[in-house]
């Protein structure tokens, strides 16, 4: 029997409970050993619960418990979950997490101090939801330089982006829907500013290139500009709108990279991810593309990729598993010499499409959608050139990059 314990009662908390106790038998079999939970850990207390019987407040007691050999946490948020994995590890612990904010800021280190022990730091969950892609990028495409990852990495904007353009609900209902399922972190701002997209392609580039990538780095633009006008317009282009989380390494060199509403047509691998669903798109030197498809949140499809962390920790109990995860920063390109197209609004009473030509040269007339509006697609321009040309464009009303 081997005992772990479960940090944080929550969604994901109570989902790895019930996966461990719907599918007790076949998880026993694969882990070559029962799995037994010990504690779980809780602020609260959930009356009525069988859970009580082994919930605890203190974490001392699951710390100073030697029979407990691999910790679960689930809380979220940096402190206490760092303070607590920390001292697991330091305490002869392997630790499986979904903390993504975790992992993006502290993984190079908790990653380091587990292989010293030969312990496990294991955290599948914290990207893509029940997607394996850690498991991938760090041990099935190991024979590949890794020229590119984009992903919709965030399920919650993802199905408000979804149900804006398919049933025309508004932004707010969509984004109470999304809160509703349990898709949604605490603070929506979290989701429709990118952050949490953010934190993942952070952890996706690090492994990918074997060194740091700090999230603070990475230009980071959400979905709370975006409006149904927006959506019209690339209804009207056989677009869509995803808020893409990419990060490229260019002629073989340097890496870019950034999170930011994309319009993309059907001819994108991402095109079809809709609803809460994440997709990751990898480019491989040698093997080309792959892609990976799934339940980017909720409760059941989070907390399977956490069980199964736990079946290969237990299966690992001494051994660890070799991560390439340097804390040496990667230094990243700057934004401002990457090139797109943009899709663009003005308004026409204050500037005309012969205003626009003069700025930009070639650009693609859009058809109208909006009265007063005019719509127009950029040649293929830097970032910086576009923050430039912006300045000089009198009645701008978005602007959306476009890989089409
Ligand atoms: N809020 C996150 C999302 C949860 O919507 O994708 C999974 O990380």
């Amino acid at each position: 029997m081997i005992n772990i314990a479960v940090l944080g009662y929550g969604t994901i908390g109570s989902g790895v409970v019930e996966v461990l106790k719907t599918n007790g038998d076949s998880i026993q079999k694969r882990a070559g050993d029962r799995i037994n939970i010990k504690y779980v850990l809780d602020i609260r207390e959930f009356p009525g619960d069988p859970i009580m019987e082994i919930l605890v407040h203190d974490y001392n007691v699951i710390l100073n418990d030697p029979e407990v050999k691999i910790v679960i946490e689930v809380m979220g948020g940096i402190e206490p979950a760092y303070t607590y994995v920390k001292q697991a590890l330091l305490n002869g612990k392997s630790v499986v997490t979904s903390n993504k904010e975790l992992v993006a800021k502290h993984g190079a280190e908790l990653i380091d101090i587990a292989k010293e022990r030969e312990l496990n730091f294991l955290f599948e969950a914290s990207v893509g939801g029940g997607i394996p892609i850690i498991r991938p990028l760090n041990q099935s495409l190991t024979a590949d330089e890794i020229v590119e990852i984009t992903g919709i990495l965030n399920g919650t904007t993802n199905y408000i982006l979804t149900k804006m353009s398919e049933e025309g609900i508004s932004f707010e209902e969509a984004l109470k829907n999304a809160q509703a399922l349990g898709y949604a972190e605490r603070n929506p701002s979290a989701d429709v500013d990118g952050y949490d997209a953010c934190r993942k392609i952070a952890i996706l580039s690090s492994l990918a290139y074997g060194m740091q990538v700090d999230f603070e780095d990475i230009y980071t633009e959400g979905i709370s500009g975006i409006t149904d006008i927006d959506i019209k317009y690339a209804q009207k282009l056989d677009a869509r709108i995803k808020l893409f989380a990419t990060s490229i390494r260019e002629d073989e060199k340097e890496v870019y990279a950034m999170v930011a509403p994309m319009m993309i047509r059907s001819n994108h691998p991402l095109y079809s991810v809709g609803d809460v669903f994440n997709g990751i798109y990898v480019r491989g030197n040698v093997i080309g593309d792959v892609m990976f498809y799934g339940s980017g949140a909720g409760k059941l499809p989070t907390a399977s990729a956490v069980v199964a962390d736990i079946v290969d920790a237990a299966k690992h109990l001494n051994k660890n598993i070799w991560t390439i995860w340097s804390s040496k920063k990667l230094e990243l390109m700057d934004i401002d010499s990457v090139k797109h197209r943009f899709f663009v609004r003005i308004d026409k009473k204050k500037a005309l499409l012969d205003d626009m030509r003069r700025i930009f040269g070639d650009i693609t007339e859009v058809p109208e959608v909006v009265e007063n509006e005019a719509a127009f697609i950029t040649p293929l321009i830097t970032e910086k050139e576009m923050k430039d040309k912006m300045e000089h464009i009198p009645g701008l009303l978005s602007r959306i990059r476009v890989r089409f």
